[in-house]
């Protein structure tokens, strides 16, 4: 079958640059039916020397050091945004208006007025579309969805969700610039509610569906540190740490929590949910891994089940080994690709989608709300 190539021009090259571009690399290999391959046309990058070396590390035939001139190239047909979360808005907007496709890192951007803007744009051009809320798209986490939606849980009680890192203890660490943009409000938007608990939030609605209204309290440990780019001691303005209570629409409660100051934990993102029927957690530690407790059961063996979620039947894995052989973090960008080209194909949404993802900005937006004036908050 002859393939059908799409031309992809990938504006970042840091921690998700790679996870994107290892995605479009595997694909063509391990899931051969579909019809669109990736073609790695051009990264862009500000450092020149820096986004001339990835592209040869990677394979991309080009590179550009201005977003701008990538989007107007006529030899890119979707444009990925790997880049800090100040940027995804004016990038993915001036894409849109280009008619690229548009795949865009996570949080969908700044805030929800941005994000709406963000949703219009990409509406309006009417191009394919699509945010990189990858843990949708590990094995045992899609195998949730289907047990959930199988009715298996029956009434569903509890969610409950945790994010927890320890990297910021340390006050010298500076704020902005390489790597650090996290911690600068400018580039970020929020610290741990818009980078951590977003992926909690966006699973939590796929999972359990939307969430009404939140009671949040969020901390800042570390009051100032040193700014890379002005040199000088400024005010941290990010949440180093946020828990919220919340109310889901089927009648569940929610719990969740998210801190870079959990000493001992590097990215234990773990969620459990209790039904009437039965449960289910996960944790990122075990990825290949979901816990089930059927109350269903026979008293005498009755008892949480850890189900190795690497057999042909499960989500995703009759493209990979043999059964009993785990694959791991970096396939769920594997997959994300995958169902991107699948969506295309098929002229159907991938999701989530920009709209769907500005589900989760307005979770993010009401907690900090709730947190700043320390009341309930509809979403
Ligand atoms: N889905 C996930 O699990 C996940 C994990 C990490 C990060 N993210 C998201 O991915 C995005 C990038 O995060 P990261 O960890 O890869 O960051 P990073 O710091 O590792 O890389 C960011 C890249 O963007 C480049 N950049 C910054 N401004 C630019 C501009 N104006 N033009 C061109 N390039 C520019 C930097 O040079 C760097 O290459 C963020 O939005 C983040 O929230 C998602």
């Amino acid at each position: 079958m002859a393939k059908k190539p799409l031309r992809i021009g990938l504006v970042g090259y840091g921690f998700m640059g790679r996870t994107h571009s290892n995605g479009y690399k595997r694909v063509p290999d391990f899931f051969p039916e579909l019809q669109y391959q990736p073609v790695l046309k051009a990264v862009c990058g500000r450092s020149e020397d820096k986004t001339k070396a990835f592209a040869e590390q990677w394979g991309y035939e080009s590179y550009e050091t201005d977003w701008n001139k990538l989007i107007a190239r006529d030899d890119i047909d979707a444009i990925d945004i790997c880049t800090p979360n100040d940027t995804h808005g004016p990038i993915s907007i001036a894409a849109a208006k280009a008619g690229k496709m548009v795949l865009c890192e996570k949080p969908i951007g700044m805030s929800t007025a941005e994000g709406e803007e963000m949703v219009k744009a990409v509406e309006d051009a009417g191009v394919a579309n699509t945010i990189f809320y990858n843990y949708r798209r590990i094995p045992a986490v899609t195998l949730a969805k289907k047990i959930i939606d199988s009715g298996k849980l029956g009434r569903i009680f509890h969610y409950r969700a945790n994010f927890l890192q320890d990297w910021t203890i340390n006050a010298d660490v500076p704020q902005g610039g390489a790597g650090l943009w996290r911690l600068d409000a400018a580039s970020a938007g929020s610290g741990v509610t818009g980078d951590l608990l977003a992926h909690c939030i966006d699973t939590a609605i796929w999972l359990n569906g939307r969430i009404n209204d939140v009671n949040a309290v969020t901390e800042t440990f570390v009051k100032e540190r040193l700014h890379s780019g002005t040199g000088k001691k400024e005010p941290v303005k990010i949440d180093d740490a946020c828990s919220f209570f919340c109310h889901f629409e089927n009648g569940s409660l929610g719990l969740f929590e998210s801190t870079r100051y959990a000493r001992g934990h590097k990215a234990l993102y773990t969620f459990e949910i209790n039904g009437e029927h039965a449960s289910i957690r996960w944790d990122l530690h075990d990825l290949h891994r979901l816990e089930y407790f059927d109350h269903a059961d026979e008293g005498e063996v009755r008892g949480w089940r850890s189900i190795h979620v690497t057999d042909g039947e499960h989500p995703y894995m009759d493209h990979w080994w043999v059964p009993g052989l785990n694959i791991g973090y970096e396939h769920s960008f594997v997959h994300h690709v995958a169902d991107f080209l699948k969506s295309i194909e098929e002229g159907t949404p991938c999701e989530p989608t920009f709209k769907s993802a500005l589900e989760t900005q307005k979770v993010c937006d009401a907690v900090l709300a709730s947190a700043a004036e320390k009341v309930w908050k509809d979403v």
